[in-house]
C-alpha cells in the first residue's frame, strides 16, 4: 500500500503532491520532502516557508526536520533567507555526520550546498507584523483567520482562562478556517510501496516569537519521530508543549509496546494535558502511521484538520478532535 498524511487544511495540496510522488514510485523520503517543499513555497500559508509570519523583530526564521525509515535524521533551526529548509535538513542528514545545524552555521551550510537565497518576508506578513507591533499587549495576542477562505486575520488575546478563550476562539459554528490560528506548521508522513516510512516537518514557528526561539519541529522526538519497524509520528501546534513531552517519541514508543495508534495519540495528549503551562489558547495536533499502515490523528481541541490519501482513499480532509476523526465538509 501507499499512504500519505499531512497536517492542516493547508496540507491538502502538499498531500496531493506527496501521494502523486508515491504513486509514481518515489520513496517515502522523497515524497515527504516534495510535499513539505510544496507548502514552503505557498505564500498563502503563513506559518511555513516563504510567506511565514516573522518573529518579534520582523525577521522570518525557519525550523525543519526530516527522518527516514532507518532512523536517519537531519534538522535545521533558526534559518533565515532559505525557502526550502526541509531540503537543507535532508542535506544535513545525508552529507554531514551531524543531526542538527542552527542559525548562521546552517545558513552557511545551505549556501555551500548551493541553495538559493530568498527574501522570506512577504508584504502581507510584514503588514500583520506591523499591526502586531501596534497592539498594546502584544506578547499575549495571537492571530486567527477572520473568515473562512480569506487572508484577513484578527488578533485575539490568549492569556485568559481556558473557558473564556475556548468560547471566543472556538465558537460553536465557527468554520474550521476561522479556527486556524497563528501556529500551525506542516507535518507530512508517508509510507511507500516498499513499506518504508518517512516524515518531514517544516515551519516558521510561533508568529511573533522572541528572536532566537526554536520550536518542536526541528527537534527529533518532539516534532517528528520515525522508526520504520514501528511507526512514524509528527506533531503540530504549540511547540513548547511537545518539546516538554517529547510527544512523537512518546507515541512511537507506545505503538512499539502494542498500543493502537489512535490510543497512543490520546495518551500523548493526556501527558500534554498534565503540563502546568497549558492554557486554553494552545493547540496540539498529532498524526501517526504504524508500520502496517494503520493511521490516526488526534488533537487537544477541535480546529485541527489533516489530509489523508492512499491507494484506496482519494486525498481527503478530516476534522480531528481529542477522540475522533471525521471526513470534513471542506
Ligand atoms: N509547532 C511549531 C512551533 O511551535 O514552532
Amino acid at each position: 500500500m501507499i499512504l500519505s498524511l499531512s497536517t492542516w487544511k493547508h496540507g491538502f495540496h502538499p498531500n496531493q503532491v506527496t501521494i502523486e510522488a508515491l504513486n509514481s514510485g518515489k520513496s517515502a523520503l522523497d515524497a515527504v520532502e516534495l510535499g513539505a517543499r510544496d507548502c514552503e513555497s505557498d505564500i498563502a500559508c503563513m506559518s511555513v516557508g516563504r510567506g511565514g509570519l516573522p518573529d518579534a523583530t520582523g525577521e522570518v526564521t525557519l525550523d525543519a526536520s526530516i527522518m527516514d525509515h532507518d532512523g536517519n535524521c537531519g534538522s535545521v533551526a533558526f534559518v533565515r533567507n532559505y525557502e526550502h529548509v526541509i531540503a537543507v535538513a535532508r542535506r544535513v542528514m545525508e552529507k554531514t555526520p551531524h543531526v542538527m545545524l542552527a542559525g548562521e552555521g546552517a545558513e552557511q551550510f545551505a549556501e555551500r550546498e548551493g541553495f538559493e537565497k530568498t527574501d522570506l518576508l512577504t508584504e502581507k506578513a510584514k503588514s500583520l507584523w506591523e499591526q502586531w507591533m501596534a497592539q498594546p499587549d502584544k506578547l499575549h495576542v495571537r492571530l486567527r483567520r477572520a473568515e473562512e477562505g480569506t487572508q484577513e486575520y484578527v488578533f485575539v488575546h490568549g492569556d485568559e482562562p481556558e473557558e473564556l478563550v475556548w468560547r471566543r476562539e472556538y465558537t460553536p459554528g465557527a468554520t474550521q478556517g476561522q479556527q486556524e490560528n497563528s501556529h500551525d506548521t506542516i507535518g507530512v508522513l508517508a509510507m511507500d510501496s516498499a513499506g518504508r516510512l518517512a516524515g518531514a516537518c517544516t515551519t516558521s514557528g510561533l508568529a511573533f516569537k522572541l528572536h532566537g526561539r526554536v520550536g518542536d519541529s526541528p527537534i527529533i522526538g518532539a516534532g517528528l519521530y520515525v522508526d520504520g519497524r514501528v511507526a512514524a509520528a509528527v506533531a503540530t501546534g504549540d511547540g513548547e508543549l511537545m518539546m516538554r513531552a517529547c510527544s512523537t517519541f512518546h507515541i512511537v514508543e507506545m505503538v512499539r509496546q502494542g498500543i493502537e495508534p489512535a490510543e497512543a495519540c490520546e495518551r500523548a495528549l493526556e501527558r500534554i494535558r498534565q503540563d502546568k503551562r497549558l492554557t486554553g489558547d494552545k493547540q496540539c495536533g498529532l498524526m501517526v502511521i504504524r508500520a502496517d499502515g494503520v493511521w490516526a490523528g488526534r488533537s487537544l481541541r477541535p480546529g485541527f484538520q489533516l489530509a489523508a490519501a492512499s491507494d484506496v482513499l482519494p486525498n481527503t480532509l478530516f476534522d480531528i478532535t481529542a477522540n475522533s476523526m471525521e471526513k470534513a465538509r471542506f
